[in-house]
C-alpha cells in the first residue's frame, strides 16, 4: 500500500469501535517511537476513498482516557500516510444547544486534564515546540465537516467550546457549573492532549462531538443520574447520520 494515500483518518470514541462501512479493511499496527497504540488501525475503502479507522479506547474499550497513548495513535496514523484526522468524541452537553444526541463540530477547547504526556517534545534532544494553538482545530477540515453535514442533511452544530476533563469519573455538578462559567459547551475526557499533539505533528485535525448525555446538573432534571447505557444508546442514535456525513466528507 502506498504510504500517502489515506485521505482521512478517523479516531473513534466511546461507543464507536469500528466503521462498518469500511470495505476490505486491512489491519495495521505499526511500531511507533512512542510505544504501543490503542489497537489495530483498520484501513479500507469508503466510497472509493482510502480511510483509516482507529478505536481510541481499544476495540474492546479497555483503555481509560488517561491511559491512552495519544502520541502513539497519532504517530501510527501519520506513519500510515494520514494527514487529516477526524476525531469522534463522545461528550456530555453543558449549554442549551448541546443536548443529548446532538452532533457538533467545536471550534474551541479548554484543557482541564493533568498528568498526561501532552507534547512530542519530551525526549532529551528534541526541539521544544511552542505551536500556535489559538484556533485548536484546523479551520479547513472543520469547514469541510460542516459542509459535509449540510450536504448529507445531517443536523450539526457548527462551533462550541469543548472542555477536556481528566475522568474517568464523570464530573460533579459544581465542576460542570464552573465549566459553564468558563465558556464550555461540551465536556469530554479525550479531546486533549490529542488536539495539541496533532498540531505539533502538523496533522490537520477536527473534532466531531457526539452528545451522549446532559453533563451533571446541566439538563432539565438536575438530579438525573448518568448511566453508561444511556450514553451508549444516545451515541448509537446520534451516530445514525455519521455514515452519510463521512461519505459527503
Ligand atoms: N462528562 C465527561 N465525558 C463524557 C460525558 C460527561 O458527561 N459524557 C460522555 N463523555
Amino acid at each position: 500500500m502506498p504510504m500517502s494515500d489515506i485521505e482521512l483518518a478517523i479516531i473513534g470514541g466511546t461507543g464507536l469501535y469500528k466503521l462498518a462501512e469500511l470495505q476490505d479493511p486491512e489491519a495495521h499496527q505499526p511500531v511507533t517511537h512512542y510505544g504501543a497504540l490503542s489497537g489495530p488501525v483498520r484501513v479500507g475503502i469508503l466510497d472509493g476513498h482510502r480511510i483509516a479507522f482507529l478505536a481510541r479506547h481499544g476495540e474492546g474499550h479497555s483503555l481509560p482516557p488517561h491511559k491512552i497513548n495519544y502520541r502513539a495513535n497519532l504517530a501510527a496514523l501519520q506513519a500510515l500516510g494520514a494527514r487529516r484526522v477526524l476525531a469522534l468524541n463522545t461528550v456530555g452537553g453543558i449549554t442549551e444547544r448541546f443536548g443529548p444526541r446532538v452532533l457538533a463540530c467545536p471550534d474551541q477547547l479548554i484543557d482541564y486534564t493533568w498528568g498526561r504526556i501532552s507534547t512530542i517534545c519530551e525526549e532529551p534532544g528534541t526541539d521544544v515546540l511552542h505551536v500556535d494553538f489559538g484556533e485548536p482545530y484546523t479551520r479547513s477540515l472543520r469547514h469541510a465537516v460542516v459542509a459535509a453535514a449540510a450536504q448529507a442533511n445531517v443536523a450539526l452544530v457548527d462551533g462550541g467550546c469543548y472542555g477536556a476533563t481528566q475522568g474517568p469519573r464523570l464530573e460533579t455538578r459544581a465542576e460542570i457549573a464552573r465549566m459553564r462559567r468558563d465558556g464550555c459547551d461540551l465536556v469530554g475526557m479525550t479531546g486533549m492532549p490529542e488536539a495539541g499533539l496533532a498540531r505539533e505533528m502538523e496533522l490537520d485535525y477536527a473534532c466531531l462531538a457526539i452528545v451522549a448525555n446532559w453533563a451533571a446538573g446541566a439538563g432539565p432534571d438536575p438530579d438525573e443520574v448518568i448511566t453508561l447505557q444511556d450514553v451508549l444508546d444516545n451515541v448509537a442514535a446520534a451516530s445514525a447520520g455519521l455514515p452519510a456525513l463521512l461519505r459527503a466528507l
